[in-house]
């Protein structure tokens, strides 16, 4: 397990952001991909691309670009039509298929592209925080789509502080209570920003024009069979069954409840976390299962010698996912019912979610022994 990721946080430290010559047309594509949408003309578009795309020389920051670029056009593509196709044209499912394959995720929008490789500072000597941040692709775009994803890259960042010094006490044997004090103060930093949301993202429009693009194609009623990503050999012509962007793909959560050792018992949120690893860097899935070992193992008994502070901690990621709980109500769960528009009530990722939300909530609970 690499647990030196923990105190680097889960943001890359090179982006890409522009990608080499032989990309000028998805490059082209992406920039007006705002301009495409409102004209439905994606499907015209997308004809123009060509196919034959070498990526062989591409460095890892090159490869999440283009993995990005070909994600958002796929998308696009998906879900910006008036009618929904479930194959994928060669014209992007060819490369876009060998991009993933080296990334080892699925080809699809995931968070690692979404949020983490998808901003750049408006200012280098500033450091990042919400107004210093850019962010470089968006489907509509618009303050609200900006500002969601926003939120969570200055989360992200924060992170690495919290993370940082819980790993100093729980991993590397250095059980000073200034390390814990420390990542209070860390958390309570990521409960600001994520309070912030509702500043610049309205609930209306994060339903009806942000969210209908981050959808998946597994358990979504649009794709029933999935997705077929045209001439692709390996999967045969058969369609494949992904799930959509969230926020349940970044790490930062599965990090906290293992070092902090809180457990939630099974249920179907808990399976689908698990499933979420496979869309995040390969990197970050193999922290998460060294974690997991270390849950079972070690976490309560070093909890035990500086428990109130833990446990003041503990309450800080409760009210992260009580806040939390409020949006996915606020921004989804009651915007569904106002409206007949993709109105499934399920997350982008396909779970039923108000209920497992607030179980995982009430399983966030101080320690007592
Ligand atoms: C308007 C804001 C947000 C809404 C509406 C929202 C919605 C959701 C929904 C519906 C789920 C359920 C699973 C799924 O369908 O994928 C989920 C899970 C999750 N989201 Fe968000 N989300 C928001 C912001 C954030 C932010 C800023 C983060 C920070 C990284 C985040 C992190 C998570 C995590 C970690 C989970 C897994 C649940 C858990 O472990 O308790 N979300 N979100």
């Amino acid at each position: 397990m690499n647990k030196d990721l923990l105190e680097k946080g889960f943001i890359p430290e090179e982006i890409c952001t522009n990608l080499p010559n032989g990309f000028e047309d998805i490059e082209e594509i992406s920039s007006s991909l705002h301009k495409i949408l409102a004209n439905n003309q994606i499907g015209n578009v997308i004809n123009e691309i060509n196919q034959q795309k070498d990526i062989s020389s591409l460095s890892i920051p090159e490869l999440e670009r283009a993995m990005l670029l070909y994600s958002y056009i796929g998308h696009a593509y998906m879900w910006g039509k008036t009618e929904v196709e479930d194959v994928i044209p060669k014209n992007i499912s060819l490369t876009w298929y060998n991009i993933a394959e080296k990334l080892d995720r699925p080809p699809i929008l995931s968070y690692a592209s979404y949020a983490l490789n998808n901003w750049s500072l408006l200012d280098n000597s500033k450091p990042l925080t919400l107004d210093n941040i850019r962010i470089l692709q968006n489907f509509l775009a618009g303050v609200d789509e900006d500002w969601f994803i926003m939120i969570h890259v200055a989360i992200e960042y924060e992170a690495k502080n919290i993370l940082g010094s819980l790993k100093k006490y729980y991993l590397d044997e250095d059980m000073q209570p200034k390390h814990l004090e420390d990542a209070l103060i860390s958390i309570k930093k990521i409960n600001e920003i994520m309070n912030r949301m509702p500043e610049k993202c309205d609930p209306y429009i994060y339903y009806n024009r942000v969210r209908p693009y981050i959808f998946g194609w597994k358990n979504n009623p649009a794709t029933p069979k999935g997705v077929i990503y045209e001439g692709v050999e390996e999967y045969k012509n058969e369609p494949q069954l992904f799930r959509g962007e969230t926020g349940a793909q970044s790490s930062i959560v599965p990090a906290l409840d293992a070092l902090l050792g809180i457990t939630h018992s099974n249920d179907p949120l808990r399976e689908y976390l698990d499933e979420m690893r496979i869309y995040m860097p390969s990197d970050h899935r193999e922290l998460l299962s060294g974690l997991d070992k270390f849950l079972n193992e070690d976490s309560n008994s070093k909890t035990k010698e500086n428990k109130e502070v833990v446990n003041e901690i503990i309450m800080e990621v409760h009210q992260f996912r009580n806040k939390h709980l409020e949006y996915a109500r606020d921004y989804i769960f009651d915007q569904a019912l106002k409206t007949q528009s993709n109105s499934n009530i399920v997350g982008t990722g396909g779970t039923p979610f108000m209920k497992y939300l607030d179980k995982h909530l009430q399983e966030t609970v101080p320690k007592d022994d």
